[in-house]
C-alpha cells in the first residue's frame, strides 16, 4: 500500500464549482502517482466536450484497453518512421516560410510583422493532416476546423456547473457539439472506408496506414483473425492523434520564437549551430537529432512555458487521498520550484539541460514537458523532430525580434497559449 505524506504549502484541497479537487505540488507524491503501474490511479472522467473532441483514444482509456490501444499506435512512433515523417515536416514548414520570404520580398520595410502563433497552429494542423492521413489531407482538414469549434465552445462553457443529465438535453450548445461530433465522425469513417478499399501491399506509411495495419494484418502480411480495435474505436483514435498531435507542438513552436526573440543570444547560438550541422540545407531528421543546443532550448522552453498545464488523477483506491477525488498536478509550479531547479529557477537558462533531462535539476523526474511514468506522451519524439525543423529553417532564413505590438498575457486555453497572439518582426538573412 503506497502511503501519501502531506507537505505543508505543497499540497490543498480546493473547490472547482461544487467539486472538491486535490492539488499536487510534492514531487515525491507526483512520483508515486505517474510512476504507479499497478492502476492505482486513473484518468480524471473527461468534460463531455473535451470527449467530443479528442475522442476515447489513447489520452483517456485505462487498463487492458490502453494496452490494447497502445499496442496499436506504438509502431507509429518506431524512430524509422518518425524519420519518414521529418521529411513531410520539412516540406510543410517550407511552404510556410516561402510565404514570409515572399512577403518581405514585396514589402517595403526591411521586416514585416508576422503572428506566430496562428500561423504555428495552421502549420502544425497541415502536418498532422499530412503525416495522420496523407493523402487524404484535405479530408483530414475538416476534422480539424471542427476541433477548433469544439475547443472555443469548450472555452465559453468550462466554468458552467455540470448539472446531472444537462449532456443529453437538446440545448443549443449541445446540439452545435452533437452536430460537429458527426460531421468529424462521418469523415474520418469515409477517410478509413476508402483507405481499407484501397490497400495494396499494406495501408501506407502514414498514421493512419500504421494503425490499419496493426488493426488488420499480422506480421506474416495475412489478415488478422481478430480484429484489435473496432472502428469506433480507431476513429476515437484518429480524434485524439489528430488534436494533441498538433495543438501542444504548436504552442512549443509559439513559446520557443517568444524566448529566442527575447533572448538573441541564444537566437545567434542556435543559427550557428544550424549553421553547422546543415549548412543552408533543408535538414533531415539525422541532422535534427544531432542538434544538442536546440534541444536545450527546447526542453526550457517546455520548462517554463509547458503547454500542458494540469494533469489529472484519480485515486480507485484508499491511498490517505480521499477515494474517487480528483487529483491536480499543476506542471507550471513544478517547473518553477527553486528547491529542485535552484535559485535560477524562473529564468531562461538552457543550459541546465546540458547533461540531459535526468540531471537538469535535483531530482531526476523533475522535468514533467511531457509527463513521466507509463502515461508519459508517446509522440514526444515527433513533436521535437517537428519543432526542431521549423525553428532552424526560420534560423537558416531570417532573424526575429518581438513586435512592439506584442503583450505578454500567457493564458490558460486547455493549452498555454499568448492570449495577443505572438506578433514577431522578421527580416531576411540577405536582406
Ligand atoms: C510539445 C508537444 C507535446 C507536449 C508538451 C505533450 C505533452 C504531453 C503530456 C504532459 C502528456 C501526459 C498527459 C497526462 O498524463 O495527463 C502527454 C500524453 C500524450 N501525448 Fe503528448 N505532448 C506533445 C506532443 C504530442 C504529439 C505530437 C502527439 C502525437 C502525435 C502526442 C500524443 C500523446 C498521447 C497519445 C498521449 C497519451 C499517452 C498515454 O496516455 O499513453 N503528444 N503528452
Amino acid at each position: 500500500m503506497i502511503s501519501f505524506e502531506w507537505s505543508v504549502g505543497g499540497t490543498f484541497l480546493f473547490w472547482n464549482g461544487p467539486q472538491p479537487r486535490i492539488c499536487i505540488s510534492d514531487y515525491e507524491m507526483v512520483k508515486k502517482i505517474l510512476l504507479n503501474k499497478y492502476g492505482h490511479f486513473v484518468k480524471n472522467d473527461a468534460h463531455p466536450t473535451i470527449l467530443a473532441m479528442i475522442g476515447k483514444g489513447l489520452v483517456l482509456v485505462e487498463g487492458a484497453e490502453w494496452v490494447r490501444h497502445h499496442r496499436v499506435v506504438s509502431p507509429a512512433f518506431a524512430m524509422d518512421k518518425l524519420k519518414m515523417m521529418t521529411k513531410t515536416m520539412v516540406s510543410c514548414a517550407e511552404c510556410f516560410i516561402k510565404e514570409w520570404q515572399y512577403q518581405a520580398c514585396n514589402s517595403k520595410s526591411i521586416e514585416i510583422e508576422v503572428e506566430f502563433n496562428k500561423q504555428f497552429q495552421e502549420l502544425t494542423a497541415d502536418v498532422i493532416c499530412h503525416t495522420a492521413f496523407g493523402s487524404s489531407y484535405k479530408e483530414g482538414k475538416e476534422v480539424f476546423h471542427a476541433q477548433k469549434q469544439l475547443q472555443a465552445n469548450l472555452m465559453a462553457t468550462i466554468l458552467n456547473v455540470q448539472l446531472p443529465g444537462f449532456k443529453y438535453l437538446p440545448t443549443k450548445g449541445n446540439r452545435c457539439k452533437w452536430m460537429l461530433e458527426k460531421k468529424m465522425k462521418n469523415t474520418l469513417m469515409q477517410i478509413i472506408q476508402s483507405r481499407l478499399a484501397s490497400k495494396g501491399n499494406g495501408y501506407g506509411d502514414d498514421l493512419l496506414g500504421v494503425m490499419l495495419d496493426a488493426c488488420f494484418t499480422t506480421e506474416q502480411g495475412q489478415k488478422q483473425d481478430e480484429q484489435i480495435l473496432s472502428m469506433d474505436e480507431i476513429i476515437h483514435e484518429c480524434k485524439t492523434f489528430f488534436f494533441v498531435g498538433h495543438e501542444t507542438t504548436s504552442h512549443l513552436l509559439t513559446w520557443t520564437m517568444f524566448l529566442l526573440s527575447v533572448y538573441p543570444e541564444w537566437q545567434e547560438r542556435l543559427r550557428q549551430e544550424v549553421m553547422r550541422e546543415c549548412g543552408k540545407e533543408n535538414p533531415n531528421a539525422d541532422k535534427l537529432i544531432e542538434l544538442k543546443e536546440m534541444t536545450m532550448v527546447l526542453l526550457e522552453t517546455l520548462r517554463l512555458y509547458t503547454p500542458v498545464i494540469f494533469m489529472f488523477r484519480k485515486p480507485i483506491t484508499d491511498m490517505n487521498l480521499p477515494r474517487g477525488t480528483p487529483v491536480v498536478i499543476p506542471i507550471p509550479m513544478l517547473h518553477r520550484d527553486k528547491e529542485v531547479w535552484g535559485d535560477d529557477a524562473n529564468e531562461f537558462n538552457p543550459l541546465r539541460f546540458q547533461n540531459g533531462v535526468t540531471k537538469a535539476a535535483k531530482i531526476p523526474h523533475a522535468f514533467l514537458g511531457f509527463s513521466v511514468g507509463p502515461r508519459s506522451c508517446i509522440g514526444q519524439n515527433f513533436a521535437m523532430l517537428e519543432a526542431k525543423s521549423a525553428i532552424a529553417m526560420i534560423l537558416q532564413r531570417f532573424s526575429f525580434t518581438l513586435s512592439p505590438n506584442y503583450v505578454h498575457a500567457p493564458a490558460d486555453q486547455l493549452t498555454l497559449q499568448p492570449k495577443f497572439g505572438l506578433p514577431i518582426l522578421v527580416r531576411p538573412l540577405d536582406a
